[in-house]
């Protein structure tokens, strides 16, 4: 069954976001992806950085269905099966003690805490500080305010629609977030300016 979804917006966002994250993987390392949606980032990255074991994983049916037609299609050997992950789970799968690819060197999680409630932002904060190794890096990437502003005319016309689908839904204030993973033991080191009013946000597990 050919269950593969295919996005338009990671068809756009892609290569910017390979630019910016696989450099910054180390040789041999893992990744834990929160979300991986249709399963295309890890289609287009994991062939391009064969070294790194690539963990996605999804909360939603079709989206691992996609995930895993991707990765029969892709064939690539460092993309691991899915897992069902609930970052608001007090406990991920790849904390079982029979899991052998954690804890990670990193976490790449794109346009998710936006398109959900904050609880989201806090479960993938508490859950990242359980499964990053020291001095490991969460990658976020998506739209956020800065200083408590919009910074393009088309992100508030975004967060009108977020809001308008589910009022707990909305643009992040980078200020918060960045709070919030601080209470979780990761701080905010840099904060990338990408195309489409987006940023790649990084942060160290302390
Ligand atoms: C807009 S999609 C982004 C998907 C993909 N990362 C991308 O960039 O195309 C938002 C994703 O957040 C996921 N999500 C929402 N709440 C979640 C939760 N509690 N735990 C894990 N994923 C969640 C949804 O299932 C969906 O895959």
């Amino acid at each position: 069954m050919d269950n593969r979804i295919y996005s338009p917006s990671t068809a756009r966002n892609r290569s910017f976001i390979a630019e910016a994250l696989l450099p910054r993987l180390p040789k041999g390392g893992s990744v834990l992806e929160i979300a991986s949606g249709s399963g295309e980032h890890a289609t287009h990255f994991t062939p391009i950085r064969p070294d790194v074991t690539w963990q996605p994983s999804n909360l939603e049916e079709d989206q691992i269905l996609s995930t895993e037609s991707w990765r029969a299609h892709v064939g690539t050997e460092n993309f691991l099966p899915v897992l069902k992950l609930d970052v608001t789970g007090e406990v991920w799968p790849t904390e079982a003690p029979d899991y052998s690819h954690g804890p990670f060197d990193a976490i790449f999680n794109a346009n998710m805490i936006h398109i959900a409630p904050w609880v989201v932002t806090e479960g993938l904060f508490k859950g990242a500080n359980r499964v990053l190794k020291k001095g490991g890096f969460a990658y976020l990437y998506g739209p956020y305010k800065v200083g408590g502003k919009h910074t393009s005319e088309s992100n508030i016309a975004f967060e009108e629609w977020l809001k308008a689908k589910d009022s707990s839904f909305g643009v992040r204030d980078i200020e918060k977030v960045a709070a919030e993973a601080e209470k979780n033991g990761l701080l905010l080191k840099e904060s990338l300016p990408m195309p489409a009013n987006n940023f790649f946000q990084i942060f160290e597990k302390q």
